[in-house]
């Protein structure tokens, strides 16, 4: 695989740090790039950061003394330096729209963290295990937006990260509905316990928007390419409800599920360990080996002990049991930042790339 140079949109922050931390050494992608707003624009990325760097280990040294950029004066600098872009930033929801089509339209393919164009219709929003043929639509956007290279792909929310996967290989029985109570990390607010004290000894019961999010976005996700649009899926419905939970990073989720042909336990606990999907098959480098993992003990999975499973892309699951109201219930789990924020993007585009969409 030729090497692809890489611009990151919003390095400065929470995700933008987690993608330098798994950038510093790949295999396909090196960063030539780092930008973010004019307030960190022509510092090095060290004194941008400050004492904003999240991570126990250090910032990568490669990165400390590159000068950041800023994402939308110094756009014809950042054009000769990348292939394409990893894009991540706190902005509203209009100015992250337009930023994203400016960097489309000068050709730069913009792999997006953000929640803007998740509903675009062109815009494809991909889990790659689960829905890698929603990239054709990429030929669509590309005519809508006038490109040869650039466009728009985008990942999912990190909450539904840790029950779509899931439910995904047991649509075959014919899912009905489900209900989900989400248990979400801090670093999923870009917050860590120094910066969000009141989360110690606490609970708090509304994440902005994210309920939505979680009920809605599986929809896309399983919808249908026609006539150079996603179209929705209209089943199975989930209802969800989203808590802020006292943990680093990890979100937890307790979901409900009731199918038209009910399968055996055994069933799903197959479906699960058999379940590979398209970056297993083309090997990429940030694939999980195993993309599902059940543990039989009744205490797992736990955020602290099971979300670096797979290097933190894996998604693990425990308690399949049958329920009273729905058939089955179980508990879900994945790491917000990695599978379900910065780990998603890079494999999105180790997905792109091998696809050849930057070429
Ligand atoms: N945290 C998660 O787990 C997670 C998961 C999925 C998706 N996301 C999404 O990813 C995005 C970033 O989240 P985050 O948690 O990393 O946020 P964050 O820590 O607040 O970082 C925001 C980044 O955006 C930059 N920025 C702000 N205004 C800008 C502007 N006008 N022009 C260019 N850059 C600007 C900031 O640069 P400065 O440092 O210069 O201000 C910083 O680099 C959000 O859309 C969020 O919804 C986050």
């Amino acid at each position: 695989m030729k090497k692809f140079n890489v611009g990151v949109i919003g390095a400065t922050g929470m995700v933008g740090q987690r993608f330098l931390t798994l950038l510093e050494n790949h295999a396909w992608f090196n960063v030539t790039a780092l930008a973010a707003s004019a307030r960190s624009a022509g510092k090095s990325y060290e004194e941008a950061v400050g004492n904003k760097w999240a991570f126990e280990t250090p910032i990568p040294e490669k990165f400390k003394r590159m000068t950041v950029l800023d994402a939308e004066a110094d756009i014809d600098k950042i054009q000769g330096l990348v292939d394409f872009v990893f894009c991540a930033v706190n902005m509203d929801k209009a100015k992250i729209q337009a930023l994203e089509e400016v960097y489309a339209k000068r050709e730069i393919p913009v792999v997006s963290n953000n929640s803007a164009h998740r509903f675009t219709p062109d815009v494809p929003m991909i889990i790659p295990e689960i829905n890698a043929e929603h990239l054709q639509v990429i030929d669509a956007q590309r005519q809508r937006l006038g490109t040869k290279r650039g466009f728009i792909a985008v990942k999912s929310n990190c909450s539904l990260q840790s029950y779509v996967p899931l439910l995904h290989p047991l649509k075959k029985f014919n899912i009905q509905c489900a209900a989900v109570c989400t248990y979400q990390a801090i670093s999923g607010a870009g917050k860590t316990f120094e910066t969000m004290p009141e989360i110690i000894d606490n609970i708090i019961p509304y994440i902005g928007g994210e309920e939505e999010k979680s009920e809605r976005e599986p929809l896309k996700i399983w919808g249908e390419v026609k006539d150079g649009k996603i179209t929705l899926a209209d089943a199975p419905v989930i209802t969800a409800q989203c808590l802020r939970v006292p943990v680093s990073d990890g979100h937890t989720a307790a979901v409900f599920v009731r199918f038209e042909n009910k399968p055996s336990k055994e069933e799903i606990l197959q479906a699960w360990s058999e379940f590979k999907g398209e970056p297993q098959k083309l090997a990429l480098p940030s694939a999980p080996e195993q993309f599902l993992k059940y543990f039989e003990e009744d205490n797992r999975p736990q955020a602290k002990l099971d979300r670096m499973q797979g290097n933190g892309m894996s998604v693990t699951a425990g308690r399949l049991r049958e329920d009273v109201f729905f058939d089955y219930k179980f508990i879900g789990l994945s790491h917000n930042t990695l599978r379900g924020a910065a780990g998603g993007a890079v494999l999105l585009a180790e997905l792109l790339a091998a696809k050849g969409y930057f070429d």
